[in-house]
């Protein structure tokens, strides 16, 4: 199989490469906003947080140019060193023709090659990509559901009254906000309080806790800076202490200004029961409002298993749009 590493640099590659995610998007999850360059680019270079996957291209052997399938391949050098995430697509138009699976065989090859002995990888909830991880030999391991938050729908009465309640059982904190990149003095105390997603359920997912540090922080603020993103950061101190309890984020970019996106929301053990989690998202989305008055839509993902986030989802108004799957496999 003739596969080309996708080079951020080449213009060419990456506009052939964007429109394969294209129209994939179109077939697949039509629902979603298509994806822009600077924030394509800037994935493709720093990933989430500073370790991009690989990704290889295969080009139409006819037609020059064009690109029916990709191959991507992640690893993290940072903690689950037994693992590698996988990615296909195939071009609508050219499937059920065994691309998938030659891309999976070479996927699989370079996994072995590495030494990792998981591949782990996710789908849409639909019959076609199911019954391809199955025949691929990969079992299902968690749910995961997108929700959508529709800012012109929110009750506004009923999330004042959640807001009274959270500000009455939290009385022993203050917000902070921070907008990019955290001041130096909070970023240790930041990655430590960022470790708490690790309590969010992985239901049977092979995989470890993830290791935060402040190089990783710094990380995830550069390539959401370098990909256009704005970060809008929420805080909550305890004021007798100091301490830092919980936080949660919002991302946003004038290529999609219509769209924002729910990233990581965590509180720390000692500080649950305080209703930060729902101060947290209450205040956001008024933060948002006012700091971004072109967001309509704001997605979050989180695992269906995850009672507690979820009920604080529903209650500000986010609604099911789709729902994944995790896979893994041993290699
Ligand atoms: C899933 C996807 C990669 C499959 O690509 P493809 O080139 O059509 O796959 P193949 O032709 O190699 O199919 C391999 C096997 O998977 C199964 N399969 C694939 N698509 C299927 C479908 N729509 N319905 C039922 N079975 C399907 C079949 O068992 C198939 O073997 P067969 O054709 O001999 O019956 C493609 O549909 C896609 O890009 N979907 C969106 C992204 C995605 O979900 N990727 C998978 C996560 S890595």
């Amino acid at each position: 199989m003739n596969l080309q590493r996708l080079d951020p640099d080449d213009d060419a590659a990456v506009t052939a490469a964007m429109a394969l995610g294209e129209a994939a998007r179109a077939a697949d999850t039509p629902y979603n906003p298509p994806s822009h360059r600077r924030s394509f680019v800037g994935h493709l270079r720093y990933g989430w947080d500073g370790e991009p996957s690989t990704v290889w291209l295969l080009y139409h052997p006819d037609r020059s140019g064009e690109v029916i399938g990709r191959l991507s391949l992640g690893t993290s050098e940072r903690d689950n060193l037994h693992l590698t995430d996988l990615g296909i697509t195939v071009h609508p138009e050219h499937r059920r023709q065994g691309i998938g699976r030659a891309l999976f065989e070479e996927g699989l090859a370079r996994v072995r090659a590495s030494g990792r002995r998981l591949i782990v990888t996710g789908t849409v909830e639909a019959p076609g990509p199911s019954a391809f991880a199955k025949a691929m030999g990969f079992t299902r391991a968690s749910i995961e559901v997108q929700r959508r938050q529709d800012l012109t729908a929110v009750d506004h009465a009923h999330v004042g009254q959640l807001l009274e309640q959270a500000r009455k059982a939290s009385t022993d904190y203050s917000l902070l906000r921070f907008v990019d990149a955290v001041p130096e003095e909070y970023v240790e105390q930041i990655a430590a309080m960022t470790a708490a997603i690790n309590d969010a359920p992985t239901d049977d997912l092979d995989v470890e806790d993830e290791v935060f540090t402040a190089e990783r922080i710094r990380a995830f603020e550069h390539a959401f800076r370098e990909s256009g993103s704005t970060l809008y950061r929420l805080v909550a101190r305890r004021e007798s202490d100091g301490e830092l309890a919980g936080h949660t984020i919002v991302g946003a970019s004038p290529e999609q200004p219509d769209f924002a996106y729910q990233l990581d929301t965590a509180v720390l053990g000692a500080h649950r029961g305080h209703r930060l989690g729902l101060l947290l998202k209450a205040e956001m989305m008024a933060w948002i409002a006012q700091a971004e008055p072109a967001v309509r839509w704001v997605d979050t993902w989180n695992a269906e298993s995850n009672a507690h986030m979820i009920s604080i989802n529903e209650a500000l108004g986010y609604q099911i749009v789709s729902r994944h799957f995790g896979w893994q496999r041993d290699v």
